[in-house]
C-alpha cells in the first residue's frame, strides 16, 4: 500500500531573536519572539534561531545536534541544534560555548556590564542566519526570508548583501537606541569588507545601521513610533536615513500584540480568575498584591509599576509624583530591576512609605501577572516607547494604564476610555493625568465602565498577526524578481 504524506506548502521563514521567553527573556522581546513565530505558523513555516546561551542549553529542553557553519574572520564555526518546543515549534540554537555558554543576562554579567565581545557574538548570530539562508548550514529546511530583529541580528542583511545571496529580508526595530556600536577597529574580526557602518559617535559602527541599510524591509512596532524615529528627537541619528526609507515605502509600523495566554477568567498564576464584570474577583486579587508587597488595607487605589528600571521608563518622574499618589489615597506596588542607581532610589522611596509604597527588585511572572490584575491602574511615564506589552497586558486584566501619549502607548490606550494619557515629559504633565484617574475612581460607575472597555481592548497576536502575513506574502512573492534582477 502507497503511503501517502501531506507535504507542507508553507513557505519558509527564520525568525532571529536574541532573546525567546519559552527560554530567555529580559523584555518585551522575549515575549514577541515566543508570539510572531506561534502567530505565523496558519500561514508560513516561521521557525526561531537564538544563541545557545547556558539558560537554554540548561533548560532542559533536548537539543539534537542538526548542522553546523563555518568560522569566518573571527567568529569561531558551531554547530547547529534543535529544539522541539511541545506546541510544535522548532527553534534551531547556535551552539557556541566560549561566546554563549556563560552566568549571567544574554547582554552582561550579573552586575548589567556588557561582555566586551557582544560584537563577536552577535556577529556569529548573525552570519549564521546568513548561512541558513544559503544553504550552508547543513540542513535540508532552507528558509525563504528571514525576518530579524533588533541590533543584534542587524548584520545579517549586510552578510547576506556582501555574498550576493538574494533572500529577502524583514529588519524589526523594538528599539532604536540600542544601537550595537563597536570600535570601527573590530570591522576586521567581524570581516566588514565595506565602509558604511559609522555611527555619529566617532570611531563606531553601527549594527543597527546595518540593517537599516541593508534589509528589505524594515518594520518597528508601533505606526506612531514608525513616524517618530524619523524626527531627530526619536531617531539616534538615523532619522535622516529612516526618513528617506518611509520616503521609498520601505519602513512600516506593526503594532505588536499579546498572546493567548493573557486570559484574566483561566490565568493559573492568579490566585482567582475573573471576568469583565467581577468586581469580587478582581478584588481577592487586590487583596493578594497588598499581602505579597506588605501595604496597609486600603480601600485606595493600587498603582502597579511593572518595568525594567531603565531611563527610558521615566521612573525618576514617578519618584517625583509618588508622594501625590500617597497622599490621595493610593498605594504603589512595583517589581523590576535595572540600573543600579534607579534600583538604589525605588529602595530608598519604599522605605519612606512603608506600608504604602512597596517594591521588588528582581522579576518573576506570576507576580508581574498578579500585579495586572490586582492592581486598579498601571504606570508607565516613558520617555519613549516603541510599542510596550505592559499596558496591554494591564489592560487585559482591568487596570488602567497612566501613560505618556507616546509611540506604542499612544496607538494602544484611548485616552479617558481605556487609560490616561499625558503629553509632556514632565512631573506636573503626569500628575495631572494622575488626578484625573483618581477622579474617575472615586465614581464606581464611571471606573468600571473604563474597566470594562480596557478588558475588552483587541490587542491581541490572532489579529495583531495579519500585517506580518501580508507582509511575509509581498517579500516572498516579490522575492523571484529580486533573483532576476540580480542574476
Ligand atoms: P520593554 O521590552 O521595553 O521592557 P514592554 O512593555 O514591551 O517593555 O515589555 C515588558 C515585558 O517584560 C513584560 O512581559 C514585562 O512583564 C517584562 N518585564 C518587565 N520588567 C522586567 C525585568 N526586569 N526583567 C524581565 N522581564 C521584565
Ligand atoms: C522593546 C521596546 C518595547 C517593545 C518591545 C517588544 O523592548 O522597548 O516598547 O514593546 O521591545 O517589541
Amino acid at each position: 500500500m502507497k503511503i501517502v504524506t501531506r507535504t507542507d506548502t508553507r513557505q519558509k521563514a527564520l525568525f532571529v531573536t536574541a532573546e525567546i521567553a519559552d527560554l530567555v527573556k529580559v523584555g518585551g522581546l522575549g515575549d514577541v519572539s515566543a508570539a510572531i513565530p506561534r502567530a505565523m505558523q496558519a500561514s508560513h513555516d516561521v521557525r526561531v534561531l537564538i544563541p545557545g546561551y547556558r539558560q537554554v542549553l540548561e533548560s532542559g529542553n533536548a537539543i539534537r545536534v542538526v548542522g553546523e557553519v563555518e568560522g569566518y574572520a573571527a567568529l569561531p564555526a558551531c554547530k547547529i541544534g534543535r529544539i522541539d518546543t511541545d506546541d510544535g515549534l522548532v527553534i534551531y540554537v547556535v551552539l557556541c560555548p566560549e561566546l554563549y555558554d556563560r552566568e549571567g543576562t544574554p547582554y552582561g554579567d550579573d552586575e548589567g556590564v556588557d561582555w566586551p565581545d557582544n560584537h563577536i557574538r552577535f556577529a556569529r548570530l548573525s552570519l549564521a542566519a546568513a548561512e541558513f539562508a544559503a544553504g550552508r548550514a547543513g540542513l535540508k529546511w532552507t528558509p525563504q526570508l528571514l525576518h530579524l530583529n533588533d541590533w543584534q541580528t542587524a548584520l545579517t542583511p549586510a552578510y547576506l548583501f556582501w555574498r550576493d545571496q538574494p533572500t529577502p529580508s524583514i529588519f524589526t526595530i523594538h528599539n532604536l537606541a540600542y544601537q550595537g556600536l563597536c570600535d570601527a577597529r573590530c570591522s576586521v574580526e567581524l570581516g566588514l569588507p565595506v565602509n558604511g557602518l559609522e555611527s555619529n559617535e566617532p570611531g563606531k559602527v553601527s549594527f543597527l545601521k546595518a540593517g537599516i541599510l541593508y534589509a528589505t524591509h524594515i518594520t518597528t512596532v508601533s505606526a506612531t513610533y514608525a513616524q517618530e524615529i524619523t524626527t531627530p528627537a526619536f531617531g539616534c541619528g538615523l532619522e535622516g536615513l529612516l526618513g528617506d526609507k518611509q520616503q521609498q515605502g520601505c519602513l512600516t509600523g506593526i503594532l505588536n500584540g499579546i498572546d493567548d495566554s493573557w486570559a484574566p477568567e483561566s490565568d493559573p498564576h492568579l490566585i482567582q480568575g475573573f471576568a469583565a464584570n467581577d468586581w469580587a474577583g478582581k478584588q481577592a486579587n487586590a487583596v493578594q498584591v497588598r499581602m505579597t508587597f506588605g501595604l496597609a488595607p486600603s480601600n485606595g487605589p493600587i498603582f502597579a509599576v511593572v518595568s525594567r528600571l531603565v531611563h527610558q521608563k521615566g521612573l525618576d518622574l514617578t519618584l517625583q509624583v509618588a508622594e501625590h499618589i500617597v497622599n490621595q489615597g493610593g498605594q504603589i506596588a512595583l517589581i523590576g530591576r535595572g540600573e543600579a542607581k534607579v534600583e538604589a532610589a525605588v529602595r530608598e522611596l519604599a522605605a519612606r512609605f512603608p506600608g504604602q509604597i512597596a517594591a521588588r527588585i528582581g522579576f518573576n511572572e506570576t507576580d508581574a501577572r498578579r500585579m495586572f490584575a490586582g492592581s486598579d491602574f498601571l504606570l508607565m511615564p516613558s520617555r519613549y516607547e516603541p510599542c510596550g506589552l505592559s499596558q496591554m497586558y494591564a489592560q487585559c486584566f482591568g487596570s488602567l494604564p497612566i501613560a505618556r501619549n507616546t509611540g506604542g502607548l499612544a496607538d494602544s490606550i484611548e485616552d479617558g476610555i481605556t487609560g490616561f494619557l499625558f503629553e509632556d515629559s514632565s512631573a506636573e504633565s503626569y500628575r495631572s493625568a494622575i488626578d484625573r484617574a483618581f477622579r474617575v475612581y472615586a465614581h464606581p460607575e464611571l471606573f468600571r465602565a473604563m474597566r470594562c472597555r480596557a478588558m475588552a481592548s483587541p490587542y491581541h497576536w490572532r489579529v495583531s498577526i495579519q500585517p506580518y502575513s501580508r507582509l511575509y506574502d509581498q517579500l516572498l512573492s516579490a522575492a523571484p524578481l529580486q533573483l532576476l534582477r540580480q542574476g
